[in-house]
């Protein structure tokens, strides 16, 4: 028999988790308030790219164990678990904002069943559970955290097939009726108090990032030493220790997450005493790296890129997913235009120029488009597919024979062989 649950907010972590509870058996509501979000989430339409998750909703409609409505108060009163899935945007001076969720805390307070459990799923700072107990003004509902450990693109298969479940909480019963939850899935379940749980999060998210900026960091000195990073990464990758997981050099890291909680990391400690040189450092590598991807663009067309059509393939963050938020092409796309570039630019999950973080950006729909009369190819994210493109026909319509492979992801000899200039990650 399966749990009555409402999750509060339906972007990329609410819904997936709501769907992917109903797929375990739960009665789940998801409230959100956007009236026109929930009218298509009604009618089985996501409105995000992330594998499985239509299918699922759509299984969850027809089951009758996944339904959507208007606002959270209307999801919460015959409930025993509320997830808070809400955004905790990056405020101007780096920490986390907690204003969606202090917000929700109080407006569904009153509305709470007797002895239901409040679930952070949302990346908080340490100390948030607190903050929302407040919020909630109930002494009989326990809030628990439970950080989120999806990636976008593989949301589902992380959630059903999870590394960990972390479960936060002053309170053990509280803590197992959570853990209970997740009854269905096989994994090692930590049961701990707020403030580790609370910091598992960031620390985890913090180190993926360390692991990153440790290898573009590692691809310069490779090209300033004459190695080649793919293949220290492989060697590297053999040492259990070391793994080569997340330590592929690109454009830098981006993304909706990344990029916030390692602000916010810097800030939780530098509010606690300590200054966390380190990250710091992994944040400036990174900010670097976005640098050092427009030089090689720029000495690509021979030094300037005034005036001069850069055909970019790939938008998004990173592949399979549509999103656009923090993405490291964009950010090296508007050095460039500051500096008088034209960008022609083609991503098979954008469509069109619409999104505001693209303006000034020419967005087609077809790659062969984007290079036609360009002056360079930059590869910025790592669609699969950009490998089965014909780079034959690449060359016969581009203006000038370079490429800059950002994901060190084309064939490098097979453009060698056609007459290019490339330019990769760590290697040349
Ligand atoms: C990240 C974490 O991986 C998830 O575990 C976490 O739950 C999530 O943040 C979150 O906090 O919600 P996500 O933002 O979807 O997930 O993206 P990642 O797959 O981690 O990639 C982040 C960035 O690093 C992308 O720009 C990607 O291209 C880049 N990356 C990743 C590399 O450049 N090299 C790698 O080896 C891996």
């Amino acid at each position: 028999m399966g749990s009555n649950i409402a999750i509060i907010g339906t972007g990329y972590v609410g819904l997936t988790t709501g769907a992917c509870l109903a797929h375990l058996g739960h009665n789940v509501v998801c409230a959100d308030v956007v009236p026109e979000k929930v009218e298509a989430l009604s009618r089985g339409e996501v409105p995000i790219l992330e594998a499985g998750l239509d299918e699922l909703v759509i299984e969850g409609i027809e089951s009758g164990r996944l339904s959507f409505v208007l606002g959270a108060t209307n999801a919460v009163a015959d409930v025993d678990f509320i997830y808070l899935c809400l955004p905790t945007p990056q405020g101007a001076d780096g920490a986390a904002d907690l204003s969606f969720i202090q917000d929700a805390a109080a407006d569904i307070g009153p509305h709470l069943k007797a002895g239901a459990v409040v679930i952070n799923k949302s990346t908080v700072p340490v100390g948030s559970a607190n903050e929302v107990a407040k919020k909630l003004e109930r002494a009989d509902v326990h809030v628990v955290s439970n950080p989120e450990f999806l990636r976008e693109g593989t949301a589902v298969s992380d959630f059903l097939h999870p590394d960990r479940v972390v479960i936060g909480s002053d309170d053990r019963v509280a803590a197992q009726r959570v853990a209970d939850l997740y009854a269905g899935l096989e994994a090692p379940t930590l049961i701990t108090d707020p403030a580790s749980a609370e910091t598992i999060k960031y620390a985890s998210n913090a180190f993926l990032a360390t692991k990153i900026s440790f290898v573009n960091a590692m691809a310069a000195v490779c090209e300033a030493v004459g190695a080649d990073v793919n293949d220290v990464v492989a060697g590297m990758g053999f040492d259990k220790r070391i793994g080569s997981a997340f330590l592929v050099p690109g454009p830098g890291w981006g993304g909706s997450c990344f990029p916030k909680d390692s602000h916010a990391l810097v800030r939780i400690a530098e509010n606690a005493g300590y200054q966390f040189g380190l990250l710091r450092g992994v944040i400036a590598v990174n900010e670097e790296q976005f640098g050092r991807v427009a030089k090689k663009i720029t000495q690509a067309v021979g030094g300037s890129v005034e005036g001069k059509c850069i055909a970019v393939w790939g938008l998004t963050f990173k592949a399979r997913t549509d999103d656009l938020r923090d993405s490291p092409a964009i950010n090296i796309i508007h050095r460039l235009r500051e500096l008088g570039a034209q960008v022609k630019a083609y991503d098979p999950a954008v469509l069109d120029g619409s999104d505001s973080r693209l303006a000034g950006i020419e967005v087609v729909t077809d790659p062969y488009d984007a290079v036609a009369g360009a002056d360079v190819l930059a590869v910025l994210t790592e669609w699969d597919e950009f490998k089965t493109f014909d780079l034959e026909q690449v060359a016969g319509k581009i203006g000038n024979k370079a490429v800059v492979d950002a994901r060190n992801l084309l064939d490098r000899e097979a453009l060698k062989a056609l007459g290019f200039s490339y330019d990769g990650i760590g290697r040349s």
